[in-house]
């Protein structure tokens, strides 16, 4: 695991953005695995802005999964991430719906939404890189505390902390659904690259326990430390809890520029 400390969220955008840039290059049908929620946003605008600029890579042959989805929201509801993702990234780098998957919450299909979803992402050859935040309580996705580390994609109930979390999105904190359909941690590791970003200290104690703490299910995000390539980008608030700040910082100055992340 690369932890690379940073100055500030801008500093991360930047820096995840290169990552993201860097695969589709190097693979013009990359596939790529997208995060919804607060932090990945100045990353999307990020990318849009090069797109914007004639300065990134053509998306034309790239094809997206989405970590996650609400269960209980209309078709098509604004805070569903399906449209969620298509407002803040994927229409502004003019990649096609048809190229965008997210588990299927409509009730009918439920029972079989996971294993479906699972199919696809086979079916596509797997997720070169997959962006990633951490829920305060160290939800990964939407793997609650306890979740198995070896999940694969199905139906989750939220925890109270992260409908709080999310309240933000809704009217009234009674509007966030309580179920999910999430990608699960076996899933998530199957990703070739993972990319963990977070910002603010209510981030630090989810960090510090995700990268030094024991891997544990009641830490799911700690299961990163089981994948062979994770580098995590934390502005300065989420990094400050880490026990091994100084040698992370000292790591990343001495850091070789043909190494890349
Ligand atoms: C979103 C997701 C979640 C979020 C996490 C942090 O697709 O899977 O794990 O990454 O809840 O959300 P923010 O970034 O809003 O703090």
């Amino acid at each position: 695991m690369e932890v690379v400390p940073l100055g500030s969220a801008s500093e991360i955008a930047v820096l995840a953005a290169d990552v993201i840039e860097a695969v589709v290059r190097r693979k013009r049908a990359a596939v790529l695995g997208l995060a919804t929620g607060s932090t990945p946003l100045p990353v999307y605008q990020e990318l849009i802005r090069r797109h914007n600029a004639a300065a990134g890579p053509a998306y034309d042959g790239v094809t997206c999964f989405n970590l996650d989805e609400y269960v209980g929201l209309p078709a098509g509801h604004e805070q569903s991430y399906r449209a969620t993702i298509a407002r803040e990234l994927t229409d502004g780098l003019g990649i096609s719906p048809a190229q965008v998957n997210g588990p299927d919450p409509s009730p009918a299909e439920l029972p079989t939404a996971g294993e479906r979803y699972e199919a696809l992402i086979k079916a596509a050859g797997g997720v070169d890189v997959q962006l990633l935040g951490i829920g305060s309580d160290g939800h990964l996705a939407f793997n609650e505390p306890g979740s198995s580390l070896a999940s694969r994609t199905r139906i989750k109930t939220l925890t109270a902390q992260t409908r709080k979390d999310n309240a933000r999105f809704f009217d009234s904190p009674d509007e966030v659904p309580t179920h999910v359909l999430t990608q699960g941690l076996g899933t998530v590791l199957e990703a070739r690259h993972l990319l963990l970003i977070a910002t603010g200290d209510g981030k630090a104690a989810a960090a510090a326990a995700a990268v030094e703490g024991p891997v544990s299910a009641s830490c799911p995000a700690s299961v990163l430390q089981l994948h062979p390539h994770v580098t995590v980008l934390l502005d300065q608030a989420a990094a400050s809890r880490l026990d091994r700040l100084d040698y992370y910082t000292e790591v990343y100055a001495a850091k070789p520029t043909w190494q890349g992340l």
